[in-house]
């Protein structure tokens, strides 16, 4: 009896210290047979690549907002982990990509970016100014009268000239930084709605209102931030409170003008603000599809409500805007983003930023399996990364949100006191010096807040590259260190719009054959005449 209660509180102790009592290596793993053949697999595939050159009539952008290099590492070990694995073995959906190459994301005036900046330079191609958006880089931060004729275009406005449908996908604000440099010029990203702009000296617009006064044909915007789109005399459908410093003063009603212009034009509109609603949408008779689940970000995957009264899933939002956008014979161009891996980091929150790339890896493995990469090029990065990193030396499968294990004086801290595997360069728990026991700390909870060395209220984001993932037509021009700017110049080339609509004599191929179609032979036999 004293020996079972023993046990029991020794397996609780080790539940609560996380500790592995050893490295957990898969018995396959030990024979060097096992690695030899697992490199041949891989040579054989890599030699066996073959380049897509033919048009790209679908591109779908992935941006994991934040998501750095050693966030990807640490995420597929989570997900390995989550699925019973020692978790490093583990591959992520977009790490079987064929192509990579890394982009360099300083903004022309800073070392280290943010999210504005960046999204002018991957989704306009021009690097921008540090918190500005959709303008050139001679247009200051905050200075709306520089704005006025240095906007540039974005691989959305590209893709809807040449007649493709477009959309947005974003589990943050859809005025945010990232989604907003596909179809809003501001030289400061926090102009989301009329009341974050009182005393502004000019004519400029705010966010939300360029969404929908501007860009009245996005065929799909799906994401959080009701409030910049609502009265302030409405009350919010969900929460049943109002916002008077976020929404609107200007006696707009951004979501009824939305439904009003469809109206007019004779199309299929929805607007949705909960999941009923969302699973109620029929694709196949829906043109326009507005979903807006939050007044402001919506919830994290690992606290999302999946009722009806609740919100979808990255996934599911992805699922939904391309049975809409397909529809369209000339194709479309899809940006989904993963936006809050971002704001976890910044709160020095890892269980929830690792857990939000899992989500963001379910809607790429959604996309994959609705497209095909004959057709559809798919681009896979970040804006920026993040001060975040994996440190010490823990056995093979330890877990992620864990103590380093083992903890040997070695190479143990001066003060002998364990510390975590995880661990951020600066952020809201300053813990340097007199450091924290957590020894009975359950650091694997979902809200342990993580250390960092230099104390502040948020965590910043990282200077060093990023990844790019691409499959599909064109994909191999992404092969090595490129600026971040370059990234929608592929994209426009891949699928012959923007500057590149002129210049592509490149074949259409049928995915349903797999062969080109007969319009390209035709073309391509009347250039042979020529
Ligand atoms: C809310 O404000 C709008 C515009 O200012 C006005 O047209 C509408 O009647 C108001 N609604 C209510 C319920 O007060
Ligand atoms: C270290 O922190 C503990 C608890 O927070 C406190 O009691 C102790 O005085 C501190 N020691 C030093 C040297 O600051
Ligand atoms: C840390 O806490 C554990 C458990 O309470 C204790 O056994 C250990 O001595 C502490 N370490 C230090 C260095 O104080
Ligand atoms: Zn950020």
């Amino acid at each position: 009896m004293q020996a079972i209660s023993s046990l029991l509180w020794f397996s609780l102790f080790c539940l609560i210290n996380n500790i592995n009592a050893g490295p957990k290596i898969p018995n396959e793993e030990r024979d060097p047979e096992f690695w030899r053949s697992k490199a041949k697999e891989d040579l054989k595939l890599t030699l066996g690549k073959k380049e897509i050159n033919s048009v790209a009539k679908n591109v779908i952008m992935f941006l994991g907002d934040g998501m750095g290099v050693a966030t990807v590492t640490a995420a597929r070990i989570y997900k390995g982990q989550l699925n019973g694995q020692p978790g490093e073995e583990t591959v992520l959906s977009f790490e079987e990509f064929p192509n990579l190459g890394l982009a360099k994301t300083y903004n022309v005036d800073r070392q280290t970016p943010d999210s504005a900046g960046t999204a002018t330079a991957y989704l306009c191609g021009v690097k921008g100014n540090y918190a500005t958006l959709g303008v050139s880089p001679n247009v200051p931060r905050k200075d709306c009268i520089a704005q006025k004729g240095r906007e540039v275009t974005s691989i959305l406005d590209w893709s809807k000239a040449a007649g493709k449908s477009v959309g947005i996908v974003t589990t943050s604000r859809v005025t945010h930084a990232s989604p907003a440099a596909l179809y809003a010029h501001s030289a400061e990203r926090d102009w989301e709605g009329d009341t974050d702009m009182e005393g502004v000296d000019g004519e400029c617009k705010d966010i939300a209102y360029q969404l929908i006064y501007d860009n009245s044909n996005i065929e799909v915007i799906l994401g959080g931030g009701r409030r910049y789109l609502m009265l302030k005399n409405q009350t919010d459908p969900e929460t049943g409170k109002i916002d008077l410093n976020k929404q609107r003063k200007d006696g707009r009603d951004l979501i009824k003008a939305w439904a009003e212009d469809k109206e007019a034009r004779n199309k299929f509109h929805t607007y949705v603000w909960n999941k009923q609603q969302f699973d109620n949408v029929d694709p196949r008779n829906t043109d326009y599809l507005l979903g807006l689940f939050e007044p402001s970000h919506m919830q994290y995957e690992l606290e999302r409500d999946k009722s009806g009264n609740g919100e979808p899933s990255i996934a599911e939002m992805t699922q939904k805007a391309i049975q809409i956008l397909q529809k369209n014979e000339k194709g479309f161009f899809l940006f989904v983003e993963g936006a809050r891996i971002d704001h976890a980091h910044h709160d020095t929150l890892p269980k929830k930023a690792l857990d939000e790339v899992v989500a963001m890896d379910a809607a790429v493995q959604m996309a994959m399996k609705m497209t095909n990469e004959m057709d559809t090029l798919m681009v896979v990065t970040a804006d920026h990364s993040h001060v975040f990193n994996i440190a010490g030396y823990p056995y093979r499968g330890n877990n992620i949100l864990g103590l380093v294990d083992p903890n040997p004086a070695e190479y143990g801290p001066a003060d002998g006191l364990p510390y975590t595997t995880l661990i951020y360069g600066n952020g809201p728990n300053y813990n340097y010096g007199n450091r924290t026991n957590l020894t009975d700390v359950d650091t694997t909870h979902k809200d342990f807040v993580f250390f960092s060395a230099v104390p502040m209220a948020d965590e910043t984001h990282g200077a060093e590259e990023v990844a790019i993932y691409a499959r599909g037509p064109m994909a191999h021009l992404f092969q090595r260190t490129h600026e971040q700017n370059y990234i929608p110049h592929v994209m426009a080339y891949a699928s012959c719009v923007g500057e590149y609509a002129t210049d592509c004599d490149r074949p259409v191929r049928s995915v349903a054959s797999g062969h080109v179609s007969m319009i390209s032979v035709i073309f391509m036999c009347i250039l042979c005449v020529i």
